[in-house]
């Protein structure tokens, strides 16, 4: 039986993947995987539970049991509507802790098969090309400088009223991609046969277009 196509884009953070990835998802009438929301809904549990960030089998046998929702854009966790706590920069670091553990990794890879559905799926994230899905029709690694990637989640951040020091979130953006892209285990990579959309000179448009556009040249 032939699988639903899938649109796999995976990139740093702050690269603004998550928006160009729901956009296209949009565009075609395909569903989304957002796969850094399920690390970041482990951080969050384990951070509720006071699960030690080290104790690699606490926290795979945590995420296995998550109850987890997606509905209309939001996110329940155990019933509870988590869509803008997962959001927090805190969660977010603590998501790329715990995603390190092979056996987070191992527990959350069931629930984002579960995504593929007729008639295609786009799914973000790190190991999208390269562990999750490789048979992806197109791969895309999306990406910008680490400075043009600070100042848009600096003027997101702003935009709702979060405060936000430029330098500390480049900080921690760079300490974030240091550690995604060392793990042992799905390391953040261009994976093969991936191709690179720089965007630190594009606009969210152009860069929904050029995936839009890469994808017809992939299916035509
Ligand atoms: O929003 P942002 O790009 O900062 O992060 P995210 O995509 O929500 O992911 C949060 C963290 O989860 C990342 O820093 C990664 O460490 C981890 N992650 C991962 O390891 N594998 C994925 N497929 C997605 C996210």
């Amino acid at each position: 039986m032939k699988l639903p196509p899938v649109i796999a884009i995976d990139g740093p953070t702050a690269s603004g993947k998550g928006t160009v990835a729901s956009l296209v998802a949009e565009k075609l009438g395909f569903h989304y995987l957002d796969s850094g929301a399920l690390y970041r809904l482990v951080a969050l549990a384990s951070e509720k539970q006071g699960t030690d960030l080290q104790n690699a089998s606490e926290l795979g046998i945590l995420a296995k049991r998550l109850v987890i929702s997606f509905k209309n854009g939001q996110i329940l966790l155990n019933s509870e509507n988590v869509t803008q706590a997962i959001r927090d920069e805190n969660i977010g670091l603590r998501a790329s802790v715990i995603a390190v553990h092979p056996e987070v990794r191992q527990a959350l890879v069931g629930v984002q098969h579960g995504f593929r559905l007729v008639p295609g799926l786009v799914a973000d994230g790190r190991d999208m090309a390269s562990v999750i899905f490789p048979d992806a029709v197109l791969k895309i690694f999306l990406t910008a400088t680490a400075q043009a990637r600070a100042e848009r989640r600096y003027k997101q951040l702003i935009a709702k009223g979060i405060p936000a020091k430029l330098d500390d979130l480049l900080h921690d953006l760079q300490e974030r991609d240091a550690r995604d892209s060392s793990r042992g285990t799905a390391p953040l990579l261009v994976a093969d046969g991936a191709k690179v959309l720089e965007t630190s000179e594009l606009s969210i448009d152009q860069a929904v277009k050029t995936v839009l556009d890469w994808y017809q040249s992939k299916t035509a």
